[in-house]
Parts: structure tokens; C-alpha cells; sequence
């Protein structure tokens, strides 16, 4: 299952997954991008993958869709909490508590919510592996954005714990940390700080690139290689950690 699966990271993912044989269920409250998501990775061979609207912010509808998974399978092997959204720009003291809630609610309780009601059905079958996608802004400042950065932290603090709560089931429990990844997010904030500075978009793209040893954003694709190396065998050793895939411009 991959949250978020419509657009961006979410859709690179759920396509790189499927190239692996996953079979796919995509939870999002974009449907119009998760069947888009769906013809692409039946145009490249891939198994069906099933589309179901959830917002992951709603226990009940996080119920919902972990059952209509159960219904298909009867196992769930693979959970990518993927579903976030940017949340306000501005100084902590023009931020609404409203604006921090509704982050916080998508950011931190969806990956709880679903984590929750993920876990007894791993259990069943002692094993399965969670990837949460938080991000380098977890773990370096990131100005004017304090509720996604504190809602990435906590994902971090989930994810050790939970993986040390999980192991004993045979549930791997990991997070990646994205840099700035190229796509239409990253257009959005380009344009936003172009507006604000008067500098160009792409004088704008180059300098953040710039910024990292491998003078490069980073691709969705990048993501999901790292995302579907920790659900692969290979990464059988591998739990509790958060992953950079930031082309080095964070080193811890
Ligand atoms: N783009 C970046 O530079 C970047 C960097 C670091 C981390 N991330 C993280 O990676 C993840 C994906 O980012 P992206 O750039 O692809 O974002 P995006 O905005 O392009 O896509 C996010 C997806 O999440 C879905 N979503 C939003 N609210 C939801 C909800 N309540 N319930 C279910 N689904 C919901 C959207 O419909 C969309 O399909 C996010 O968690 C984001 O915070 C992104």
C-alpha cells in the first residue's frame, strides 16, 4: 500500500514497486492522479493496482481502506506512508492553530492512523516493513515552516519506536528523508520565493541544487530506489533507521 500515491514521490513509488511485482493498492484523496497512477503502471506490465479514496487524517476512513486491502489480498506486506502536505510559510507567530493542526493532522496522525491499523494485520503473518517519508527538513531548520518540520521530526521519533516495538513481529519500521525533489511541489515553492526575492525560478532551481555535494535536486525516482531497496530482502537488517536521499546536502 502507498499513501499518496496520485502525484510525485508517491506515484514514483508506487511505480517502482510495481516494476518489483508488487501488487498495488493506492490510498489518496486524489483519485484522478491515482488512476492515472494505475494506467501507467498497467501501460508497463505491472499487476492491477487497486485506487481507494482515504484521506489519512480520518481513523475511519484509514479503517476502511486497510480492510478493502484485506478484502484483496488477505496479507499486507509493504505500507509507504507517503501522504503529506507542505503546511503554512510564514513566522511561528502568524501561523493559525488551525494551519498547525490540519499539518499535523495529514503529517503525524496519518502515519500514526495508519500504522495503527496496518500493524495487527502484519502481525498476522509475522512480518512486513513500513516506510514513512518524512524529510531532511526533520532534522535541519527549514525557516517559516515550524509545523511540517516539527510534524517530520515526530515521524522520526514514530518510526524508531515502533520499529523497536515491531521487530519482535518481524516488521521492519524505516523513514527516508527527501532533500528538495524536483516536481511540481518544488515548482510552487520556487514560484513562491520568486515572487518574495524578484529572482528568476531557475536562477532560483540552480542555487538549491547548487547546494548539495551532488549539485543536483533530487528525483522522485531517487525516492522510490531507496523506498523499494528497505521493502526488498536485501534490507532484511535494516530497521529503525531514517535515510537521507538528499543528494548529500544532509550528512546525519
Ligand atoms: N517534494 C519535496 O521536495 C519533498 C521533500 C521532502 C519530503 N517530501 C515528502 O514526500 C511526500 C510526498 O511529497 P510530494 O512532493 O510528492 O507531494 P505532492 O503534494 O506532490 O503529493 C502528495 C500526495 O499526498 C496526497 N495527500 C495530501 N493530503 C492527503 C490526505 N489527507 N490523505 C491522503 N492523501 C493525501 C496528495 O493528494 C498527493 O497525491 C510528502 O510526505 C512530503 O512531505 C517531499
Amino acid at each position: 500500500m502507498v499513501t499518496g500515491g496520485g502525484q510525485g514521490i508517491g506515484r514514483a513509488i508506487a511505480l517502482r514497486l510495481a516494476a518489483e511485482g508488487a501488487h498495488l493498492v493506492l490510498g489518496d484523496v486524489n483519485l484522478t492522479g491515482c488512476h492515472e497512477t494505475a494506467q501507467f503502471i498497467a501501460e508497463e506490465g505491472g499487476a492491477p493496482a487497486e485506487v481507494f479514496a482515504a484521506d489519512v487524517s480520518s481513523e475511519e476512513q484509514v479503517k476502511n481502506l486497510m480492510a478493502r486491502a484485506l478484502g484483496l489480498q488477505d496479507r499486507l506486506d509493504i505500507l509507504v506512508n507517503n501522504s503529506g502536505i507542505a503546511g503554512p510559510t510564514a513566522p511561528i507567530e502568524e501561523i493559525t492553530l488551525g494551519e498547525w493542526e490540519d499539518t499535523m493532522a495529514v503529517n503525524l496522525r496519518g502515519v500514526f492512523l495508519c500504522c495503527k491499523h496496518a500493524m495487527p494485520i502484519m502481525k498476522v503473518h509475522r512480518g512486513g516493513c513500513i516506510v514513512n517519508v518524512s524529510s531532511v527538513s526533520a532534522k535541519r531548520p527549514l525557516v517559516q515552516r515550524t509545523p511540517y518540520a516539527a510534524s517530520k521530526m515526530a515521524v522520526i521519533g514514530l518510526t524508531r519506536t515502533l520499529a523497536a516495538e515491531a521487530g519482535p513481529w518481524g516488521v521492519r519500521v524505516n523513514a527516508v528523508c527527501p532533500g528538495a525533489v524536483a516536481g511540481p511541489r518544488q515548482d510552487q515553492i520556487l514560484q513562491a520565493v520568486s515572487r518574495r526575492t524578484g529572482e528568476s525560478v531557475e536562477q532560483l532551481r540552480q542555487k538549491k541544487a547548487a547546494a548539495s555535494p551532488l549539485q543536483t535536486l533530487v528525483d522522485p525516482e531517487d525516492v522510490a530506489g531507496v523506498v523499494a531497496f528497505l521493502c526488498l530482502p536485501d534490507a532484511r537488517a535494516v530497521t529503525g533507521q531514517d535515510i537521507n536521499v538528499s543528494a548529500g546536502a544532509v550528512m546525519y
